[in-house]
């Protein structure tokens, strides 16, 4: 739509993927072509007719609460409903940390779950992991433990907007939460890859033996096949004996930096 509106070189550094939660479009522009963000933003609008908002991201996702940094280009509101596999999610991006492209992981591994389980969702976000589990499974229970005040705010909402009954949101850090939750879960998630290396301890003893943690890691694609035996040395290093029985690719961080799903089996705690 725009090779007719600009240069050649123009074209060569015109980012073409962008993400869309709702009606919002979250774009990245190089500082070079900022004086056609007009042309941009119309191009978009003409091609997605539902989009009220355009976010440019001006900074990278950061901070303990993992959110980016954006300008607005076009449109004022910041708060959108995204939709995905049957659920709707309350989000505003600029607040709280929300990706559409984390879709399918979600479904994979509500896939997983089998009836009656009883599932822990570490860094919980909004509530997209919880309570699509909830929608695509016949989980007991799944607890949502997140510190984001906001985030926990939007999260409440959506187990109201989903009419979720097995939903259970803890407001708190999952150092001080998690110690003090009962019994033991047969799923734990841990969807925060820059830093759940350090929550790994927190695990231990709280899922029944041949149970499941999901580990997600950022990793650079030339160490992508040493993931799985790092993973189990963390673990290890952390008293809890683990098997790595699946990996796989879930977007990327940086140039050949790639966060990584880890699906780890629990097989008990070493003293
Ligand atoms: C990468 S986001 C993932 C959010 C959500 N699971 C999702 O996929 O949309 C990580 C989340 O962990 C939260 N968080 C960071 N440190 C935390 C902690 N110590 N305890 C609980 N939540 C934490 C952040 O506020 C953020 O919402």
């Amino acid at each position: 739509m725009l090779k007719d509106k600009l240069s050649e070189e123009e074209l060569k550094i015109l980012r073409r993927s962008f993400e869309i939660i709702g009606d919002i479009a979250i774009i990245e522009i190089p500082d070079e072509l900022m004086s056609k963000k007009e042309l941009i933003a119309d191009a978009i609008l003409k091609k997605h007719k539902q989009i009220k908002t355009i976010l440019r991201k001006v900074g990278e996702v950061d901070g303990i609460f993992r959110v980016a940094r954006y300008e607005k280009i076009y449109g004022e509101k910041t708060e959108t409903m995204a939709k995905e596999h049957g659920c709707r999610f309350l989000v505003d991006p600029t607040k709280v940390y929300f990706s559409s492209k984390l879709s399918t992981e979600r479904e994979r591994i509500a896939r997983l779950v089998k009836e009656g389980e009883r599932v822990l969702v570490m860094f919980a976000g909004v509530g997209p992991y919880a309570i699509v589990i909830s929608k695509l499974s016949k989980a007991k229970e799944i607890v949502g433990v997140e510190l984001n005040r906001i985030a926990v705010e939007y999260f409440r909402k959506n187990v109201q907007l989903n009419k979720v009954e097995n939903v259970v949101v803890i407001e708190g850090d999952v150092a001080e939460v998690v110690p003090k939750l009962e019994g033991k879960f047969d799923r734990i998630l841990m969807p925060a890859p820059y830093s759940a290396e350090n929550f790994v301890y927190l695990v231990r003893g709280k899922v029944n033996n041949g149970g499941f943690v999901h580990y997600y890691t950022f990793e650079s694609e030339n160490y992508e096949e040493e993931i799985p035996k790092k993973v189990e040395e963390i673990f290890l290093k952390n008293g809890i004996l683990a098997k790595v029985i699946f990996m796989r690719r879930c977007g990327s961080f940086a140039p050949y930096v790639n966060r990584y799903a880890v699906d780890v089996q629990y097989l008990g705690e070493i003293k």
